[in-house]
């Protein structure tokens, strides 16, 4: 039976940690950081996460500001408005809730992003110093720095192990895999086209597995003492499931992370260190 990783328990350590951060760090600049919070239309999954994030600031102190745009605004439109929040000085991290309306590009408006309000990690900038492992520099993508969070807390080793990652998104799978890499992991990456899934799987010391396919990794394909990082999330049948089939693989896992209480409380958690971050270096702290 596997130790399970606690993603609510590790949240609220940091989130602990940040409140007390911020606190002091009122004290000393004279204000708290900030967050802004794009939202394009009214997508509901979409309103509920901006919901959540901006709760999340509430409380540990963050202030938030809640940008709500209509969805036919134009791209020009929406650049302008993050051009705006860029110059804005009391503003120290700015996302744009993704996805957004069909006529609209996301990565343009990401490239307009300043790097150094990119709290989500995506400007190509941050892109690069994930890559190369300058964390200290830069901003990193949420869920990634999450999982790599769980490592830390409950000292799982990287170095040397075969670490596999299923999902090559640009947002998880990509960052994820060379985040492993820079801890001197051997990394493999599989995806949608990769044969032989579990040829890959089964020799995996480290599996991460982020595709949005539920329970697309059964008991068979993991190896006995594995550790096991499911981030995915769907909805079947009304119940909320990962990509991983939590009750049969737990019995034959190391460590695993569940569904829902696992990797998904680190995001949110993330942003705000990541706000808090964007803020000490924009101050020179
Ligand atoms: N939509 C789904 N996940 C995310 C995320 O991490 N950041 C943003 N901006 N949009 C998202």
């Amino acid at each position: 039976m596997a130790v399970i990783l606690d993603g609510k328990a590790l949240s609220k350590k940091i989130r602990n940690q940040l409140k007390e951060e911020v606190e002091e760090l009122k004290e000393k600049a004279g204000r708290e950081p900030a967050l802004a919070v794009v939202l394009v239309g009214n997508d509901p999954a979409s309103e509920i996460y901006v919901r959540n994030k901006i709760k999340a600031c509430e409380n540990v102190g963050i202030r938030s500001i809640d940008r709500k745009l209509p969805a036919n605004i134009t791209q020009e439109e929406l650049n302008n408005v993050v051009r705006e929040l860029n110059e804005d000085k009391t503003v120290d991290g700015i996302i744009v809730q993704l996805p957004l309306p069909e006529h609209l590009s996301c990565r343009e408006v990401i490239n307009y992003i300043s790097p150094e309000k990119d709290v989500d990690g995506f400007h190509p900038v941050n892109v690069g110093k994930a890559v190369i492992g300058l964390y200290d520099e830069g901003l990193m993508p949420c869920t990634p720095a999450g999982v790599m969070k769980f490592f830390e807390e409950y000292n799982i080793l990287l170095e040397g192990k075969n670490a596999v990652m299923v999902g090559h998104s640009n947002i998880v799978g990509k960052p994820l895999a060379n985040m492993l890499l820079n801890a001197n992991a051997t990394v493999s990456v599989c995806h949608v086209y990769t044969n032989d899934l579990a040829y890959y799987t089964r020799n995996a010391d480290i599996l991460c597995v982020a595709t949005g396919v539920p329970h697309l990794i059964k008991e068979d394909m993991v190896k006995e003492g594995a550790v096991v990082i499911d981030i995915g999330i769907s909805r079947v049948n009304g119940k909320i499931v990962g990509d991983v089939d939590f009750e049969r693989v737990k019995e034959k896992a190391a460590a695993i992370t569940p569904v829902p209480g696992g990797v998904g409380p680190m995001t949110i958690t993330m942003l705000l260190y990541n706000t808090v971050k964007a803020f000490k270096m924009r101050m020179g702290y």
